[in-house]
């Protein structure tokens, strides 16, 4: 029971109570922040690499791109794009070369995410792995299901995989998407047999226990 919270030091003992009311105020307002040149000019970039047929996957937040590698080598009849904003951690040393079928991308995520909807692109798989759990009550907004750019992922499409060492924050997007889309995914304890990325090794390594979901967005509850 205590294992989780030797990592996350939160007054959280569940679900946030203002997510459901901030997530509605999110659905009905349309996110007009402009997009940031930089961003565009990436996403234009990584559109540009990709065949525009092959199906799509979005690796969000992939920090120095083990996941963006494994997974390209997993599925080779798909394109893999590892997106991060940090500049620092895409350009740290790869074990193993990027194969044709991946592109690492340095941008921001609110306005990847929100390009590629408005574009119509659709997704064959999305990972979020390990993001930024910001588990102070006060930083609802900055957890991904918090954010005003979250009723753009479920639109998107795809198997959609979440991973934390945070369980309430699996719950909290479980719920979110629950709300945006009608199908709660399940939360469900995970142990890899071998870690998928530098967070998921570190938490491993010092005990702690991991949390996942995985739904199919596009209909199929199983994933
Ligand atoms: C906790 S790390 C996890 C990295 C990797 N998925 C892993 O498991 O090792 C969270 C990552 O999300 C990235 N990130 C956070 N906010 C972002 C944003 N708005 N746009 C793009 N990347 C973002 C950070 O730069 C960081 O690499």
């Amino acid at each position: 029971m205590f294992a989780n919270s030797r990592s996350i030091n939160t007054a959280q003992t569940g679900p946030h109570e203002h997510l459901l009311d901030l997530l509605e105020r999110h659905r009905q307002e349309v996110f007009r922040k402009p997009f940031a040149p930089w961003n565009v000019t990436a996403f234009e970039q990584a559109m540009a690499r990709w065949d525009q047929r092959s199906p799509l996957i979005l690796d969000a937040g992939c920090g120095v791109g083990w996941s963006s590698l494994a997974i390209a080598k997993d599925f080779p009849d798909h394109f893999v794009m590892g997106v991060d904003q940090s500049e620092d951690r895409l350009g740290r040393g790869k074990p193993e070369d990027i194969p044709e079928n991946l592109c690492f991308v340095r941008a921001d995520l609110v306005d990847f995410w929100r390009l590629l909807d408005v574009q119509g692109i659709r997704l064959a798989r999305h990972y979020i792995l390990y993001p930024n759990p910001w588990p102070k009550i006060g930083q609802l907004a900055r957890r991904w299901h918090g954010h005003a750019v979250f009723p753009h992922i479920p639109r998107l499409g795809g198997v959609l995989e979440c991973r934390s060492n945070w369980r309430i924050y699996i719950e909290e997007m479980a719920l979110a998407l629950g709300a945006l889309t009608g199908h709660t995914p399940s939360v469900d304890d995970w142990a890899p047999q071998q870690a998928m990325t530098p967070f998921e090794r570190k938490y491993q390594a010092s005990g702690q226990a991991l949390f996942r979901l995985r739904t199919d967005l596009n209909g199929d509850t199983h994933g």
